[in-house]
């Protein structure tokens, strides 16, 4: 079943707490803490206490930590303790992604692989036996709100070609509209920020919306 993740990039940080709540209650199936150094991306987030904060306030909510960060290697272990249950590195970010991954694994947590727009699937091939998704980001990482990038729905189906046992995440852009596209494409994980912590309705209603456009029930 295609699973809505929404991603805290967008939530009133006043009240974080509440947001990762009301996600929960909503029935998200999992929340994304997106971390970024300044360096990886011309942003600077969250770290390993956010990731910490976030699982306190839902602790049945899976929590993915998705690392756009130079050497993501240096914090594994940081985040794992935090208590996330998916570490996302961006295959751009490490020249040991093989040790990295195995680093994740070996800290008990679940490995995702992400491409940024310009990356090649082909880059993740000798690596698909040891993760459990790969992320497509469907915009430049680093802000929230931006345009999705509309030549995504054709990276999506080469990756489900080449990695057909994986789960395919979709990360930037993703609301209503762009939901349907990139499911039939073949995504199976939908990140959304902006389109659900910036709902008119609420966090709620953000969820359900895309549900709503998927053809999802509750
Ligand atoms: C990278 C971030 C964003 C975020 C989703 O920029 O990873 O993609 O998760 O942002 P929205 O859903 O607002 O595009």
């Amino acid at each position: 079943m295609v699973q809505v993740i929404p991603s805290i990039l967008s939530a009133d940080l006043t009240r974080l707490g509440e947001q990762v709540r009301e996600a929960s209650d909503a029935g998200a199936d999992r929340i994304q803490v997106d971390v970024m150094d300044g360096h990886f991306v011309p942003n600077l987030t969250f770290g390993p206490d956010v990731v910490a904060a976030v699982h306190r306030a839902a602790p049945r909510l899976p929590v993915e930590a998705h690392l756009m960060v130079r050497r993501p290697e240096q914090f594994v272990e940081a985040f794992a303790r935090a208590g996330a249950e998916y570490i996302l590195v961006q295959v751009e970010s490490t020249s040991s992604l093989y040790r990295t991954v195995h680093a994740i694994g070996e800290a008990g947590c679940r490995a995702g692989l992400v491409l940024n727009p310009a990356t090649p699937v082909e880059t993740i091939r000798e690596l698909v036996p040891y993760v459990c998704l790969v992320n497509v980001m469907t915009v430049e990482p680093g802000f929230g709100g931006q345009r999705f990038i509309p030549t995504s729905p054709d990276k999506i189906r080469r990756v489900r070609e080449l990695a057909p046992g994986l789960d395919v995440e979709v990360d930037g852009g993703i609301d209503a509209d762009t939901a349907p596209v990139v499911v039939e494409a073949g995504a199976s994980l939908l990140v959304a920020g902006s389109s659900v912590y910036g709902h008119p309705g609420g966090v709620g209603a953000g969820i359900q919306a895309i549900r709503d456009a998927i053809g999802r029930p509750r």
